[in-house]
């Protein structure tokens, strides 16, 4: 991952009214906004969590009750969809270990992303090497698709506390050969 191929990060902090109102001063995580320089981190970290299952890095990236709201995800026997729920940062490592099950490859590129304050958005690519038949494509078969994560950053610490993540699913599901309905 490199991250200087990423295009500039979009500064809308100075075209932009504050996000706080006066009263909130008296908050002190809500006195300072969180810099460039730490979206960029939260995003390598992000990325390195995912492409080299480095979780001695959740407790500087992320919070203990993280959550991600994401779209269901199919059976990819027909018969429906389900919901893998991630509500803290034990079952974020069990989501990213079990995602990879079955790939040679696994890995994540960020294309874009840009923030504010305690928002960052990342555009990303999954490329993958499919190792074990999870549908009907080969093993050996290069399989890739596209999401937006948008991370919601804790004001006092600058962890993630949510994603709200979208992805190609149905893309993936075709790519991988697996049955999720008429295309
Ligand atoms: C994390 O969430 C799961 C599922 O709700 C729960 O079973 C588990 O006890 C939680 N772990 C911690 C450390 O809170
Ligand atoms: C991902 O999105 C890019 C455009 O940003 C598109 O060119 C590419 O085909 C997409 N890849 C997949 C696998 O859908």
């Amino acid at each position: 991952m490199r991250l200087d191929t990423f295009i500039p990060l979009i500064t809308l902090a100075a075209a932009l009214p504050s996000r706080w109102g006066s009263d909130s001063t008296n908050t002190p995580c809500r006195s300072t906004q969180l810099s460039a320089e730490w979206r960029e981190t939260v995003v390598q970290n992000w990325l390195t969590i995912w492409n080299d299952m480095d979780f001695s890095l959740l407790d500087v990236a992320v919070s203990p009750d993280i959550i991600i709201y994401q779209d269901r995800f199919a059976t990819g026997t027909g018969d429906g969809s389900i919901e893998f729920v991630v509500n803290n940062a034990s079952t974020f490592q069990s989501f990213v270990e079990v995602s990879r099950n079955g790939f040679s490859k696994y890995v994540f590129e960020g294309t874009k992303y840009f923030g504010e304050d305690d928002l960052v958005a990342l555009e990303w690519t999954l490329d993958a090497t499919i190792e074990e038949s999870q549908g009907t494509t080969a093993p050996g078969t290069d399989v890739a698709y596209n999401g937006t994560d948008l991370f919601v950053l804790d004001r006092c610490n600058g962890v993630i506390k949510e994603v709200r993540s979208h992805q190609d699913l149905i893309r993936w599901y075709h790519a991988l050969g697996a049955d999720v309905g008429a295309p």
